[in-house]
């Protein structure tokens, strides 16, 4: 783990109801108040549920961060089932998840609608974790760091470095998400650094020294802290285990530096 503050995000995905999304934060907040760690912790609830975890949040002034699963690139309009950035900001939520692979693969989200998707969030001040990720096939053909970089530029397209300064970046292959299977720390890390590599390409070396790379992808108490130790690595995008705060909260333990 570098100077980066770490980052450990919960992305409930299509889980938990407003009353136990309420729950888990609380519990997630008493840990964190014990632990003292240096550690940003935010979570992600389906929109059904922000709204009362926004409320917690802000009543027991609580530090952990709020993010969206997804939103609509428009500030507002006919859009009928879509949520956008300025109802996300009114609801005190400074991040949004762009481009999961789940979005990608159910709802034909294509680069350039991550791209538009991007570019709103970060004019509405808010912080895009942009995801980006291979397929098994990708991977057993060689094709992933030129596939991620395809990933990463096209996603990150016309986005100016003095707009960059809030992005963070997961790195999910998609054979390892909800799979159980995890990449090696080695392989993780090796695509991480990548990644820094082009944002230095893109936005120059203060972004590249400066923005957070998470892993994501059947991260869990037991190998969270291997995925922490490597240098690229910030922090850690989690999904089934961030649903219950027995499994998550020893993963924010394993980001104490
Ligand atoms: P799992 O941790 O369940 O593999 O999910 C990872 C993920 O997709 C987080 O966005």
């Amino acid at each position: 783990m570098s100077s980066r503050k770490p980052l450990v995000a919960g992305n409930w995905k299509m889980h938990l109801t407003a009353a136990q999304g309420v729950s888990l934060v609380q519990n997630i907040d008493d840990f964190c108040r014990e632990l003292k760690a240096d550690v940003e912790v935010v979570v992600a609830p389906p929109f059904t549920a922000i709204h009362s975890a926004s409320t917690v949040i802000d009543i027991d002034r609580m530090q952990l961060g709020l993010a969206a699963q997804n939103m609509h690139w428009e500030a507002e309009g006919a859009f009928t089932g879509e949520i956008s950035p300025t109802m996300l900001t009114a609801a005190r939520v400074g991040y949004v998840i762009l481009g999961h692979s789940e979005r990608r693969e159910h709802f034909f989200e294509t680069d350039e609608v991550i791209n538009k998707k991007v570019k709103s969030a970060i004019s509405h001040g808010i912080s895009p974790i942009l995801c980006c990720g291979e397929s098994l096939d990708i991977r057993e053909s060689g094709e992933t760091l030129a596939f991620i970089e395809g990933q990463i530029r096209a996603g990150l397209e016309d986005v100016s470095a003095a707009r960059a300064t809030g992005i963070v970046i997961a790195y999910e292959p998609i054979w390892a998400i909800g799979t159980g299977k995890t990449a090696t720390p080695k392989m993780a890390e090796e695509v991480c650094e990548h990644i820094r590599n082009i944002l230095g390409d893109i936005f120059g070396t203060t972004i590249k020294a400066n923005t957070r790379i998470l892993y994501g992808g059947s991260v869990k108490a037991e190998n969270a802290a291997l995925f922490f130790a490597e240098k690229n690595i910030d922090g850690a995008l989690v999904g089934g285990a961030a649903l219950t705060a027995g499994a998550f909260n020893p993963i924010i333990a394993a980001a104490k530096t």
